[in-house]
């Protein structure tokens, strides 16, 4: 249950919102923390995986849902489960690799051995030790709860009761596909995640992604000097944002800035957009995506993509636009792990994967530039959130308060036509609040 303090404190924060104000202290309370996990964390549709990270028979992957370890695995039958990682005899855990291949996981503990569909069918001097009635298919690893896979991203949910992925998703689904539905391929990792731990909240993470385009000014602004970002200093502000009321969801689609000659549909191939004609499920995608240089996609509560055009240094005459998948793994109050992933379309030319993978790793990789600019800042805004003055400041989630939607856009949500407003943290944060006090 909630304190009557954290209560109160969640119906200050639930009433400021409409206002624009959102109090710092959300951003590191151990309270907090647990109630995320329970109420948050334990009902929502966790991204886990890509279904490109485990095509093999026995590939696996160890990802988490909450504070619980999966182990990610397609098995001999080709259907993909998530399994707890959690030996049913005496709780250690089976699997000792953050990734393989494997048709068997067998517990160091004391041996009991679990086919890759989580099946138990070895145990050490079974006879001797449990008798002759020891029934092996009542001690089978635990699946996930419930797991769902939409064009090959894998998502699972820890609340048997859950709606189903597709209602969770909701309008959302007309965003992430200019990126899933962008090849009738569809996309590829390019290797494992990089992963790296912040001192800092999920949601500041995850806020940035969602609809801070305002950031890009300052924080990134030496890669505006060196000639790498757009030289308008502005020119994220020059996109709709859009939000799903009632789903936490939200989107910006960035096009190019007034009088820049950036080419189309992120500066992707020109075969790429001549093969994306026929994927798109509407035209409306299609239109819009040949727009699009910047692509930023977040789902309640802690998935975002990010895919923009990118000039890899000063001297290159052309673009390589990147695709990254991103996890904002809660690991405690005030402290994260960043999963990245590198992704791109399975039947993009060789040349071209090679190319975007760089761009990736130079970019937005744990050693990226940009990356660090921003992870730098969130640990800073994070600690303030946990001290004693820090934590009473209500903070300023103004922006774009008086805008009117723009009745123009193509695509479902609410949609704003001017980047520079907070709508959908506002629209996040209804969504964060209501779900801890339902
Ligand atoms: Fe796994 Fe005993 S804990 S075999
Ligand atoms: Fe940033």
């Amino acid at each position: 249950g909630i304190s009557p303090r954290l209560n109160q404190m969640l119906e200050e924060l639930l009433e400021g919102i409409e206002d624009g104000l959102v109090p710092a202290w959300i951003f590191n309370d151990p309270e907090l923390f647990e109630l995320e996990q329970q109420k948050i964390f334990s009902r929502s549709w966790v991204y886990m995986a890509h279904a490109s990270e485990i095509p093999q028979a026995g590939d696996y992957v160890l990802r988490y849902v909450a504070n619980n370890p999966y182990i990610v695995v397609r098995g001999e039958d080709g259907a993909v489960r998530a399994l707890l990682d959690m030996c049913r005899h005496r709780g250690m855990r089976v699997c000792r690799a953050e990734l393989g291949n494997a048709s068997h996981f067998r517990c160091p503990f004391h041996g009991w051995t679990y086919r890759n569909d989580g099946s138990l069918v070895g145990v050490p001097a079974e006879r001797e030790a449990f008798g002759p009635g020891f029934n092996k298919a009542e001690w089978g690893l635990r699946p996930i709860p419930r797991l769902e896979v939409f064009d090959g991203m894998i998502f699972g949910n820890l609340d048997p009761q859950a709606p189903p992925l597709e209602e969770w998703l909701g309008e959302i689904r007309w965003y992430l596909e200019l990126v899933t539905k962008r090849s009738p391929a569809g996309l590829e990792v390019l290797g494992p995640p990089q992963r790296w731990v912040v001192n800092t909240d999920w949601k500041l993470a995850l806020e940035t992604f969602l609809s801070d385009s305002y950031h890009t000014l300052m924080t990134h602004r030496s890669l505006i000097e060196l000639g790498i970002a757009p030289k308008d200093a502005k020119y994220a502000m020059y996109g709709e944002q859009i939000h799903i009321p009632g789903k936490g969801h939200g989107s910006m689609v960035v096009g190019a800035p007034p009088g820049a000659k950036l080419p189309p549909f992120w500066g992707y191939p020109e075969e790429m957009m001549e093969r994306s004609k026929a994927s798109y499920p509407s035209r409306e995608q299609f239109e819009t995506a040949k727009e699009t240089r910047i692509l930023l996609v977040t789902l309640f509560p802690n998935f975002s993509f990010h895919n923009p055009i990118r000039k890899p240094d000063h001297k290159y005459q052309g673009t390589v636009p990147m695709l990254t998948f991103r996890v904002w793994h809660p690991l405690g109050p005030g402290r994260i792990e960043i999963f990245s992933w590198a992704l791109v379309e399975k039947d993009a030319p060789e040349w071209f994967k090679e190319k975007t993978r760089h761009s990736y790793l130079r970019f937005f990789g744990s050693s990226g530039t940009f990356e660090q600019d921003d992870t730098e800042i969130w640990s800073h805004v994070a600690h303030n959130a946990s001290s004693s003055q820090g934590r009473t400041l209500r903070l300023n989630y103004r922006m774009g308060l008086s805008l009117e939607p723009d009745p123009n856009w193509p695509g479902p949500g609410v949609a704003y036509g001017l980047n520079f407003t907070d709508a959908n943290m506002r629209n996040f944060h209804r969504r964060y609040v209501e779900m801890l006090l339902s």
